[in-house]
């Protein structure tokens, strides 16, 4: 089954055919990263002009390597994500779904990150699903491609969130995830005396076992750079403070998950899984007895590819979209213990 998925709920505009969930034939991904990096964020109105202006030209490119007429579905991410760039999408994948005249799948933009690894491996299940992005960073217990709990996540800001406010203070620009990692591996985490003692990781009380907190951090880094020139020299070293701090919370409660359920599977998505020092402490598990898997760097961010797959997992599930198919931005509906499903 020859699935063309379209992504378009922030900053990236993808389309991408996938067949059977597993062999990615053709992937064209459109960063508006250059675009953004002006205003240190993702500014949400030029995000959605901007996917109106490629979203032909994307869906072009992915469609270049095999005729429209052999595409059996269309996905596309509705939500969550930025209201006004999911409906590009959304909308694209509606006209292309109703001019082919085959179903329209709608992907909901988690469930396609926690997909990305199926990829690329045979992943048997159960397994701990950690997603850790610019939005979100979540713990969920997944039995199937159907049944995902969530058990913990983050009280505050995201992970990749975190790493894109304090490369703000750094001076490094947005997105701040690849070069606060590129620039953390060149530095000592210990060398800046007011470094040494980062705040110890989100603690691990009953209720708190598998929730993350990062605006904690991102404050104690803004605390710790006062009255610190930043020079190469320190913004490396403050930079691998952050990072190995940032990193040891996402390792220290997926062990925390996967201890309690008594599980040695644990499967990573989303921006952050990209971060090298993420994948060294995945190695590191693996070499202690863990089975982990990611997908490779460069399908860990926003892709289609992924959105294509999970439609093909949902699609066999019976999910099926339709003209009338909504947009939604937040996650709202999805609560602890809960199915990942809108409505479940
Ligand atoms: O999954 P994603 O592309 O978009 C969301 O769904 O949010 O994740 C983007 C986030 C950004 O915050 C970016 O800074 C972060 O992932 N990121 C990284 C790395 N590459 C991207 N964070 C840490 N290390 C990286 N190498
Ligand atoms: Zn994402």
């Amino acid at each position: 089954m020859l699935i063309l998925g379209i992504e378009t709920s922030c900053d990236e505009t993808s389309a991408a055919l996938v067949e059977d969930g597993r062999r990615i034939v053709t992937s064209a991904v459109h960063s508006q990263a250059e675009i953004h990096k002006t205003f240190d964020g993702v500014v949400p109105e030029i995000a959605s002009r901007n996917h109106l202006e490629k979203i032909l030209p994307v869906l072009d490119e992915a469609l270049a390597a095999r005729p429209a007429g052999s595409v059996d579905a269309v996905a596309a991410t509705s939500g969550p994500g930025l209201i006004g760039s999911l409906l590009v999408g959304l909308s694209a994948a509606k006209a292309a779904a109703y001019a082919l005249d085959k179903p329209l799948i709608p992907v909901n933009h988690i469930a396609a990150h926690m997909y990305s690894p199926h990829l690329f491996y045979d992943i048997p299940f159960p397994y701990i699903s950690l997603v850790a992005s610019g939005g979100h960073t979540l713990l969920y217990r997944v039995h199937s491609h159907t049944d995902a709990r969530l058990m913990g996540s983050t009280i505050d800001d995201a992970v990749g969130e975190a790493y894109d406010k304090v490369a703000k203070l750094l001076g490094l620009g947005y997105p701040g995830g690849p070069v606060i990692d590129r620039l953390a591996r060149e530095g000592d985490a210990t060398a800046i005396p007011a470094f040494r003692d980062m705040p110890k990781i989100f603690p691990d009380n009953p209720g708190d076992r598998y929730n993350f907190s990062y605006s904690g951090l991102k404050t104690a880094v803004a605390y710790r750079l006062r009255g610190l020139e930043l020079t190469d020299r320190t913004v490396r070293d403050a930079a691998a403070a952050f990072q190995k701090a940032a990193v040891e919370m996402l390792v220290r409660k997926s062990l925390n998950a996967l201890a309690d359920c008594g599980w040695k599977r644990l499967v990573v998505s989303g921006g952050v899984a990209a971060n090298s020092a993420l994948r060294k402490e995945c190695e590191r598990l693996r070499s202690d007895g863990y089975e982990v898997y990611s997908a490779p760097a460069e399908y860990c961010g926003d892709n289609a590819a992924m959105v294509a797959g999970r439609a093909f997992a949902d699609y066999q599930n019976g999910v099926r979209g339709g003209l009338e198919t909504d947009a939604f931005s937040r996650l709202d509906f999805i609560r602890k213990g809960k199915r990942i499903t809108r409505d479940g």
